[in-house]
């Protein structure tokens, strides 16, 4: 799908609801209905991470978000043999594997698909048979994304982080370096047959040139406009980044 005017679907990752709500143990604020109001306010879909060390998304969160979302579900996890259970427990619409540290504060880099593609394809492969979207998040690299193709993921994510935070930093020339890696790798993995999306860090500063590579399809948003939206409330927060990726569009 490479459609440069299409609309680009916008998913809203929720974690860091969850986050605030496990600083106190307590069962509020309630990413779950977080996630729905998030549907009401038109995201295209959910995505959620379960980390093996539960320090946002919990296994309960998943089985209502499952239960009662009527956008997909994303879900989020590294790819281990605890995760893949739960993903082919839900059979969710889509599975994101991600790489994951325990000492991380967010997912650092990409996956490393080139050196552990056997070990990845057990993973990809029954995601895929039971019907899961499965999409692997990684760094721009060519290497990464032939890998990807090769062990029959049907999506990469390309990982943002490195540019907006070149951005945030003033870094320009290293930014645009890195935007150009990035528009290289969206068309690498469309020409493999790959579907792209792309996420991490993306603010309203960094969004539209990113929104503006024809070839991806989806961009998955979450910490910036979950802290935003405590000062303007979440529908309000994607109003703002819907009408960014509109006009980067059109
Ligand atoms: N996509 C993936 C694969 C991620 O791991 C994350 C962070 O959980 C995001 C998108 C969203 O990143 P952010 O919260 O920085 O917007």
């Amino acid at each position: 799908m490479n459609n440069p005017t299409g609309k680009l679907r916008l998913g809203i990752n929720i974690d860091h609801v969850a986050t605030v709500r496990n600083a106190r143990g307590s069962a509020y604020p309630d990413p779950v209905r977080a996630a729905k109001l998030a549907e009401e306010a038109g995201a295209d879909g959910i995505t959620a991470h379960l980390r093996e060390d539960r320090r946002h998304i919990l296994d309960d969160d998943i089985e209502r978000l499952v239960a009662e979302l009527k956008t997909p579900l994303n879900f989020e996890c590294a790819a281990t043999d605890e995760m893949l259970a739960i993903a082919l427990r839900h059979k969710p619409h889509a599975v994101c594997l991600v790489p994951e540290k325990r000492e991380e504060l967010t997912t650092e880099g990409g996956l490393e698909v080139a050196r552990q593609d056997n070990k990845l394809a057990e993973y990809v492969a029954p995601l895929r048979d039971a019907g899961c979207r499965v999409s692997l998040f990684i760094a721009a690299d060519p290497k990464q994304i032939e890998a990807s193709a090769r062990i029959g993921a049907a999506v990469v994510e390309l990982h943002t982080g490195a540019y907006c935070d070149l951005h945030a930093a003033g870094r320009f020339d290293e930014r645009d370096a890195e935007l150009e890696r990035l528009q290289k790798g969206a068309a690498l993995a469309h020409s493999l047959g790959l579907e792209v999306h792309a996420g991490h860090g993306i603010t309203y500063d960094t969004v539209k040139p990113i929104a503006a590579m024809p070839e991806v399809v989806e961009l998955n948003i979450g910490h910036f406009l979950i802290g935003e939206a405590i000062f303007r409330g979440l529908p309000d927060a994607m109003s703002d980044m819907r009408r960014l990726m509109d006009e980067a569009r059109g």
